[in-house]
């Protein structure tokens, strides 16, 4: 199975936003990701959702919102309105995790539980059944361009082998340091989704990027 790619558009041109926007309408990108920072869960701001209303409406990709913010079940009404397929909240933003996941799917959309990467993954066995998608950050969320941190690769046989003996259907995506060759190792691990910025939006032919993760 072909791997869902999810170009991230942190690393996009703000100010030429319609343009790259364009270019993923035009690529083989299957969901277009999306990183809500506070400045509080991480150490950056990115955009919010009068910003996002507006490239919400320049796609009909699926949006993969990854909420990389505190108390993030405040938003679920924000999201939604959006019209994004999936909300992805942090383990450690939230106390009640559980009660989110199902706020999450009573709104409409698919819940999916992103974990930090010094989170280890039996953090999700009470919630695995639960969550349509697990999100592995292989990176430290709040930049893109960062290096990948290598044990994400182990990380994600270790969820693999989770969701197997549990019987859950969850997804697999990993976000951060994705490029053609650590996504070739991610997808040998068990992946199914791969986010990807900075290789995107830095390369000379980012839709020649795209279609190179797509065929890993
Ligand atoms: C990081 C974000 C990522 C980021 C990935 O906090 O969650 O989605 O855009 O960027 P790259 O692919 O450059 O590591
Ligand atoms: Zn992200």
């Amino acid at each position: 199975m072909k791997p869902i790619i999810a170009p991230s558009i942190l690393s996009a041109n703000f100010a030429h936003l319609a343009k790259d926007m364009e270019m993923i309408n035009r690529s083989e990108a299957d969901w277009v990701h999306i990183d809500v920072m506070d400045g509080v869960f991480v150490p950056n701001i990115s955009f919010g959702f009068p910003v996002l209303k507006f490239v919400a409406e320049l796609t009909d990709k699926p949006l993969d919102v990854h909420l990389m913010i505190v108390n993030p079940e405040k938003f679920i009404h924000e999201v939604k309105a959006l019209g994004a397929y999936t909300m992805n909240v942090h383990v450690e933003a939230c106390t009640h995790l559980h009660r989110v996941v199902q706020q999450i799917r009573e709104a409409g959309m698919k819940p999916a539980v992103t974990i930090n990467p010094a989170t280890p993954v039996a953090v999700l066995n009470d919630i695995i059944r639960d969550v349509y998608m697990i999100l592995v950050m292989s990176v430290n969320p709040g930049f893109g361009g960062q290096a990948f941190i290598e044990r994400s690769v182990e990380k994600v046989s270790e969820l693999r082998e989770l969701i197997d003996k549990t019987g859950s259907k969850a997804l697999i995506e990993v976000d951060g340091g994705v490029n053609p060759e650590t996504g070739a190792r991610l997808v040998a691990a068990g992946a199914d989704v791969l986010v990807a910025g900075s290789v995107i939006f830095a390369h000379k032919d980012p839709e020649q990027m795209i279609r190179d993760l797509k065929g890993l």
